[in-house]
């Protein structure tokens, strides 16, 4: 019954920051999507019989995609499929699902914040045993195999019904479509105090959330409006659309702006979030206060033991190295470790495996912890919100109270978009051979302490990662990263992160882009980015 469909490589099928990320007219050519699949099954050589997860975002060519990952998967002998309904399932959700399940791996189809459509991205990635992304040395195997690939393989057999629970037999593999919500949903109620919620909602709590007609609203929908009791509507844009509505499903201050405006209007609710396209990302912001990623990691750590999951403590916080310190100042503080990682979740995956980390965040708006392996933006929300139901408080007194306790780390990210990539790689070139000659140079009131490419070794398996970012440090705890973005589809991002610390009893509550002008136009002397690029001003600003 299985077929041989001969095929040929594509050069271009390298995984990125987080799996394969294409426009979809590149992933519809024929063999595209099925070459890649094939050599992920190729690469991991799962055993017969070995249960595997799929879903997706619910972005255009999802559905298409599915129905051959099912006959590849299996003409490869996997036992069974699991399939989130209608093709659907959040990242966090899939990773619970893997888990939970006992799958050796799973195929995730997304292209995360990236806008959907006929003209736009698709993507997949390959999920392990244990719920997270594939490590370097799968993603490197599978970039291995497809550049030699020569044939995939498939069963002549007819589509699976996506939309209707329970299970059907596809050439002798058992694919079940299952309840896209409802385990994940379950395993949040294990984490956090609903009733405690519920209540604080019952006594006027309010929300909003915007699923950005991206994954995360039937989500949404079921625990904030359903379990928790939130008034119906709370939920906005909850309903996936193939192209997100037209929209761009990354929750920042520029495609998040309507969430953004209610929440600084007279008539904002207590708290506001979004989530992503995948529903891995989360943007937080209280009444009249956005609160950044790295900010809202080190307050949930510090908090975190207000919720039942977390109330025995926990082990270490880790955070990805252009994340601001904040969450290092809360790990000193409860004398437990910080981990600092290269960008991108996959390097949390050893440290939570191993039990050293239990809380884990990065500047792009993910936060997470070990109930999954990867970043869940609704758990955020829903840690935000137990946080709120146990101490009463608003959003920006808790905001204060840890500044005044901490210090504030100030931050910013400045994105400079679809550059020329050879452009953009030349300035990059050129700041690091200028490195040798920053140390002790002074830029307006700043002095470079250090700089370096940052690279990482692995504290639990020893794997050692390379140009990971490029940072000067300058005297004073202040900071710079350069960094090409790993997740665009068209020439290269350039993302400059600015940090600057101010210790308890500074200067806690002036506005962000003052306390940062001295380190942007730092950035500009050491960095050149006007000067190379011919752009004045960055695109977005997270
Ligand atoms: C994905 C990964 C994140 C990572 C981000 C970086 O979202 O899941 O873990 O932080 O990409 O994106 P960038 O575009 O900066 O490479
Ligand atoms: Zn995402």
């Amino acid at each position: 019954m299985i077929q041989t469909i001969p095929s040929s490589p594509f050069t271009d099928q390298k995984p990125g920051t987080s799996g394969l990320r294409k426009k979809v007219r590149v992933f519809a050519q024929p063999n595209y999507a099925e070459n890649f699949i094939q050599s992920v099954f190729d690469a991991v050589q799962p055993e017969a019989g070995s249960t595997l997860v799929i879903g997706g975002d619910g972005r255009y060519h999802n559905r298409t995609v599915i129905q051959a990952a099912i006959r590849i998967a299996a003409a490869n002998g996997y036992g069974r499929v699991l399939v989130g309904q209608g093709g659907i399932l959040s990242t966090p959700a899939a990773s619970h699902v893997i888990r939970k399940y006992g799958a050796s791996g799973g195929l995730i189809l997304s292209a995360s914040h990236n806008p959907g459509g006929p003209d736009e991205d698709f993507g997949i990635k390959y999920n392990i045993a244990n719920g997270g992304p594939a490590p370097e040395a799968i993603t490197d195997a599978i970039f291995a195999r497809t550049k030699v690939i020569d044939r995939w393989l498939t069963v002549e057999a007819a589509d699976v019904d996506l939309d209707t629970l329970g299970s059907q037999q596809v050439a002798g593999t058992t694919v079940e479509v299952i309840d896209s919500v409802a385990d994940w949903a379950d395993l949040m109620e294990t984490l956090f105090d609903f009733p405690a919620i519920r209540a604080a909602v019952a006594g006027g709590l309010s929300m909003a959330f915007d699923a950005m007609h991206a994954v995360t609203g039937p989500y949404a929908v079921e625990v904030l409006e359903r379990r928790l009791g939130f008034r119906p509507g709370t939920v906005q844009n909850g309903v996936p659309l193939e192209d997100f509505g037209g929209h761009h499903p990354d929750p920042n201050r520029v495609h998040a702006k309507v969430l953004f405006d209610l929440m600084f209007s007279p008539d904002a609710p207590a708290f506001g979030a979004a989530s992503d396209g995948d529903g891995d990302r989360n943007l937080i912001v209280g009444k009249g206060i956005f609160i950044t990623p790295s900010d809202s990691l080190a307050m949930l750590a510090a908090n975190a033991h207000l919720a039942p999951g977390y109330a025995k403590g926990l082990a270490g916080i880790a955070r990805s190295m252009p994340t601001s310190a904040a969450a290092d100042r809360v790990a000193e503080a409860l004398g437990i470790p910080a981990f600092e990682t290269p960008t991108g979740w996959k390097f949390f995956g050893t440290l939570l495996d191993a039990g050293k980390a239990t809380i884990c965040g990065e500047e792009s708006a993910g936060t997470g912890s070990d109930h999954v392996r990867e970043k869940d933006g609704l758990w955020a929300v829903l840690l935000w919100l137990n946080i709120l139901a146990a101490r009463g408080e608003s959003m920006e007194a808790i905001a204060r109270q840890h500044w005044a306790k901490f210090g504030r780390n100030y931050y910013a990210r400045h994105d400079y978009e679809a550059l020329p990539k050879d452009d953009a790689e030349a300035l990059m070139a050129a700041l690091e051979a200028s490195f040798p000659t920053l140390p002790g140079k002074a830029f307006g009131p700043l002095t470079v302490e250090k700089a370096d490419s940052f690279a990482y070794t692995d504290p639990v398996d020893g794997s050692f990662s390379a140009n990971q970012g490029l940072r000067v440090l300058f005297v004073g705890g202040s900071r710079i990263v350069l960094r090409l973005s790993g997740t665009g589809t068209e020439g290269a991002t350039l993302r400059l992160y600015l940090e600057r610390y101010e210790p308890a009893g500074g200067t806690l509550d002036a506005d962000t882009d003052a306390m940062l002008s001295d380190l942007i136009a730092a950035a500009e002397a050491i960095a050149g980015i006007a000067a190379r690029t011919g752009r004045s001003a960055p695109d977005v600003i997270t």
